[in-house]
């Protein structure tokens, strides 16, 4: 699968990785500026903030309570294509995504 992120400058970088992954560690692995993971995917602290292009968002599981609860808490403005990257892995089933980074998530 593939996972692609887009910064707020419009630069896209686009990563390989293996199913199972997180977009979050993806993330942190790849070096993707402005999704941080400080709490290591617990959705404890909502520094992996990632907004779902629409057109994925509807194969990806729900937004459970603690993420729900977390994404009040983000740094850029909360839409309804919010999503915390540590909750959301990449499968045989979500061969690609593309996300946007909110500007401000340093
Ligand atoms: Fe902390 Fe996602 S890494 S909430």
């Amino acid at each position: 699968p593939v996972i692609t992120y887009t910064q707020p400058n419009g630069n896209q970088q686009t990563v390989k990785v293996e199913p199972g992954t997180t977009l979050m560690r993806a993330a942190v692995n790849n070096g993707v500026d402005g999704i941080i993971g400080e709490c290591g995917g617990q959705a404890m602290c909502a520094t992996c903030h990632v907004y779902v292009r629409p057109e994925y968002a509807q194969s990806l599981p729900d937004v459970n309570d603690d993420e729900d609860e977390m994404l009040d808490c983000t740094t850029a403005e909360r839409t309804e294509n919010s999503r915390l990257s540590c909750q959301i892995k990449i499968d045989s089933e979500l061969s690609e995504i593309v996300v946007d980074i909110p500007a401000g998530q340093l």
